[in-house]
């Protein structure tokens, strides 16, 4: 199964945010380790990083055809951009939210995220563990186990 891995503005700056919140990997390093889990988990995965609103809009409408699951940061976006969750909906995939803080013990502002009910689940707060967790998560959701 292919999953496309979506991050957001300022997300390219990894490695000159705050640590404390964000860990110390550049988005090259981060997409690597991703890169590593996806291995390990039998999963094909493509990166795309944008900070501009309208070609993350884009690559959603492109989605579908790209990817079978989608691993989504939008960083900043998940709390008030509703053209992105717009978007995500058009896909149809199987998604999850990921963020590298624990946005839930952060900020009022941060408490939104207007993408998590269209999303099979939502890892926060693992660092760039959390993406090994949300590529489970996206697996699950593709070939969910016999019972
Ligand atoms: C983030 C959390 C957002 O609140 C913030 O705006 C980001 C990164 C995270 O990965 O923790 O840019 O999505």
């Amino acid at each position: 199964d292919r999953v496309a891995v979506l991050h957001g503005v300022n997300l390219d700056q990894l490695g000159r945010r705050d640590p404390d919140h964000y860990g110390a990997l550049t988005l090259d390093q981060l997409e690597r380790k991703i890169s590593g889990f996806a291995e390990e988990l039998g999963l094909k995965v493509q990166f795309f990083q944008t900070n501009h609103e309208g070609e993350f809009v884009e690559y959603l409408h492109r989605a579908s055809e790209l990817a079978d699951g989608l691993i989504l940061n939008p960083g900043a976006w998940t709390h008030y951009s509703w053209a992105i969750r717009d978007a995500l909906e058009i896909t149809q995939l199987p998604s999850v939210e990921v963020h590298l803080s624990d946005v839930h013990a952060r900020e009022e502002w941060r408490q939104l995220s207007v993408i998590r009910d269209l999303c099979v689940a939502t890892v926060a707060g693992k660092g760039a563990d959390g993406y090994r967790d949300a590529l489970e998560r996206v697996r699950e959701a593709l070939d969910p186990e016999p019972r």
